[in-house]
């Protein structure tokens, strides 16, 4: 019901580079990913300053200009038949825990859909099997657990190692041969 309610004219979307973020963008960036991946917020900055690179893109909401959304799409290659493929890796995605359940998360998930599409790159992530059916509902596919491997990185955020799940988002169709994935 609360979905209905949201009008366009309450939050903003904000598409920026990593080499253009300010550092009060970037604080509030590691406060709200250290709300729900709790570390410290000095560990949140050294890992976005070792690991966002100039060229990933910062996907935001904003509500009165407070951060209340973010996601991190890393420019990175994939391997398919040996041939390096560009793909965007979709990480930390989340919406601060009072502005849940709103519709919110959907508004800025579509955001990143249709700049994907504008830059004609398919999109990787992973999550684990609980979060499977919010993404299937707009548009991004399951991978069979054999047709892709990481081959840089393993996510610690995700305790259990069976419950890792790949998705995908405007991957070519025809591509039938095993995804390799780096995210560094
Ligand atoms: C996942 C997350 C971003 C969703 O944001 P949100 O603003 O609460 O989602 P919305 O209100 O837009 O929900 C849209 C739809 O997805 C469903 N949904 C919401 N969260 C879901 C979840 N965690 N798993 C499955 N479905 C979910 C809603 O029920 C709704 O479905 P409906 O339209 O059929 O009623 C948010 O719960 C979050 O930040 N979680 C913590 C971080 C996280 O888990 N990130 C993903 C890492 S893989």
């Amino acid at each position: 019901m609360q979905k209905s309610l949201i009008k366009k004219n309450e939050f903003d979307l904000v598409s920026i580079k990593t080499k253009d973020l300010k550092k009060n963008l970037m604080l509030s960036i590691c406060k709200l990913k250290n709300s729900y991946w709790s570390w410290t917020i000095p560990k949140q900055l050294e890992w976005l300053k070792k690991n966002a690179k100039k060229e990933d893109i910062n996907n935001m909401m904003v509500i009165n200009n407070r951060l209340i959304g973010y996601t991190l799409l890393r420019k990175r290659i994939a391997y398919v038949n040996n041939k390096p493929l560009k793909y965007f890796y979709f990480d930390s995605f989340l919406i601060d825990k009072r502005f849940r359940n709103k519709g919110y998360g959907r508004v800025l998930l579509l955001f990143n859909n249709k700049i994907l599409k504008r830059l004609k790159k398919h999109s990787f992530l992973v999550c684990p099997k609980k979060t499977i059916s919010f993404y299937s509902k707009y548009n991004w596919k399951i991978l069979t657990k054999n047709s892709f491997k990481i081959m840089d990185h393993k996510p610690t955020w995700i305790k259990n190692k069976k419950n890792l799940y790949g998705m995908v988002y405007n991957l070519d169709k025809k591509i039938k041969k095993k995804m390799l994935y780096f995210l560094n």
